[in-house]
């Protein structure tokens, strides 16, 4: 019989395993899920009575956070006392772009997972489920299971693979609504067994036929290969933008006529000035790497495009600015609507605002920042982790506001770079009195209305139109 799950760790207390966990236990509640991470202050802001001070912002996570907390959800540093009282553990760290030694600006690396098992090696006394939240290259489980069957404890652990798909400003209703959740596992006897007891944890709120069971090296990769579509769809219709703006199509009613057509589907094609996150770069990257590694130069290639497509889209959306404003910023202040890689979320990396104000830095332009979620101090690390200029540099060229108005006061141009809702509910007319003219709108996700700001006096450039 499978083993019944009693005791739950989770190592990462981070965008996956905060959210992720709070959901299991808020599911599960004869489930004690402990939330670990090495990081004090996050750990901290989780156990915060104000739950507006949670480390991270995800609509309806406070709701779920406050009814699970201290019943059988727990958050703490004490990851040796959590591993040793947890039947299945969850590895939920972070598996960034290797910035060092072979493979460096490509590879995973995957020195965190490598510490956990270490650690879980070490500690552990019993037998254990180890669980790869983590997103990570196809064939981790087995360097994590080298390392886990090496001990000489006798301690017993099968290593399964489940993927998240959440996607960050709609994490709480993907989890408690998934389109499928996938488990992957050795298939022997004692593998599906381990299988079955994580089915058994999510079957308490999730139809079974959408739990997905397979190898564990399909799922490894499955999850690789889903954010590869999703960023392709993303470059393939920014492609198509480049084509709309060149040829008076419009890439919206492009993207309507498409995916009306149910082998495409609707979803996913909206234009941008590119796409950002923590994960389709490096989860498309580590797949390059991947198939080249095994020689696989085409297929390589293949997907090293997508990421080709973004990088030219964001530099095509700061060449606009540039040339637009007859062919210098310098001195200018140009205006940001938005810094977050997405609405709804106060996650900025690998945003597309980063790259577009590097760029217009070094043209340089005054820049002026409005998120209603990312503080001036997280903007100014964005700035420096890129490294193109001193720390001071980057603080005279962006100033962050608190006040959207005060932000955009002046200014030659707008740039809008987050799709956040409150952006359409300005008073556009207001704007534009207090602005430099002409004033210039660049709207870099196509959530204004480019007509009606047209008649107030605007001249507004948006993406494939
Ligand atoms: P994150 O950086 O927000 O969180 C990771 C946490 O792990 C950090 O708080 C860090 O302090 C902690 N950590 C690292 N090593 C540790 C150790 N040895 N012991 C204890 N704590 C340790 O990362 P994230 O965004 O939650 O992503 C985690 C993984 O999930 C990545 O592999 C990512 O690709 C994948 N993923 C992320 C998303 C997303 O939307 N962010 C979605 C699906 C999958
Ligand atoms: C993405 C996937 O959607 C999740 O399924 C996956 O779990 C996650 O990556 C991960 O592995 O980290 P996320 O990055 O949070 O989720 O957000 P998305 O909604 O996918 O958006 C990614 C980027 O693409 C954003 O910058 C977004 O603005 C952009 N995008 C998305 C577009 O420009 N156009 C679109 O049509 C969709």
């Amino acid at each position: 019989k499978p083993k019944k799950i009693t005791s739950i760790c989770c190592i990462g207390a981070g965008y996956v395993g905060g959210p992720t966990m709070a959901v299991m236990a808020q599911k599960n509640p004869d489930i004690k899920v402990t939330v670990v991470d090495l990081n004090k202050q996050r750990i901290a802001d989780w156990n915060d009575s104000d739950l507006s001070k949670l480390p991270i912002f995800e609509p309806g996570l406070d709701q779920v956070v406050a009814e699970a907390r201290g019943r059988n959800l727990f958050f703490s540093t004490n990851v040796d006392d959590a591993i040793r009282e947890a039947d299945m553990i969850f590895i939920s760290v972070n598996t960034p772009t290797k910035t060092y030694g072979s493979g460096k600006g490509m590879a995973a690396d995957l020195k965190y997972i490598e510490l956990c098992a270490r650690q879980i090696a070490q500690i552990a006394t019993t037998d254990k489920i180890v669980v790869e939240k983590s997103t990570l290259p196809v064939k981790t489980a087995q360097a994590i299971k080298s390392i886990l069957d090496h001990t000489g404890n006798g301690v017993k652990f099968q290593i399964l693979s489940n993927p998240e798909f959440l996607a960050e400003g709609t994490a709480m209703t993907d989890l408690a609504n998934p389109d499928r959740v996938l488990i992957g596992g050795e298939q022997t006897e004692e593998g599906l067994k381990a299988i079955q007891s994580l089915v058994d944890v999510y079957a308490t709120w999730i139809p079974k036929a959408q739990i997905l069971t397979t190898n564990i090296w399909s799922s490894e990769l499955s999850k690789l290969v889903a954010n590869a579509f999703l960023a392709q769809r993303v470059s393939s219709i920014n492609a198509i933008s480049e084509l709309c703006e060149a040829s008076g199509a419009n890439v919206e009613e492009v993207a309507k006529a498409i995916g009306m057509d149910s082998r495409i589907g609707p979803k996913f094609l909206k234009a941008s000035v590119g796409f950002g996150g923590s994960c389709f770069q490096k989860d498309i990257l580590n797949l390059v790497y991947i198939s080249k590694s095994l020689g696989l130069t085409e297929v390589a290639d293949y997907w090293e495009q997508v990421i080709i497509m973004n990088n030219h889209q964001r530099d095509r959306f700061a060449n606009n600015i540039v040339s637009t404003l007859y062919n210098t910023v310098s001195g200018k202040k140009i205006a940001f609507l938005g810094w977050a890689f997405k609405k709804d979320t106060n996650d900025t990396r690998e945003s597309a605002a980063i790259y577009v104000a590097d760029k217009l830095i070094d043209e340089q332009a005054q820049i002026s920042v409005y998120d209603p979620k990312v503080t001036a101090v997280q903007m100014q690390a964005d700035l420096n982790y890129l490294n193109t200029r001193s720390e001071a540099e980057n603080e005279n060229f962006v100033k962050t506001e608190t006040d959207a108005y005060k932000a955009l006061e002046g200014a030659h141009a707008i740039a809008v770079l987050t799709e956040w809702d409150e952006f359409k509910t300005y008073n556009w007319q207001r704007i534009y009195e207090s602005m430099s003219k002409p004033a210039f709108v660049f709207d870099g996700r196509n959530v204004l209305d480019k007509t009606a700001l047209e008649a107030i006096g605007f001249r507004v450039k948006a993406i494939g139109k």
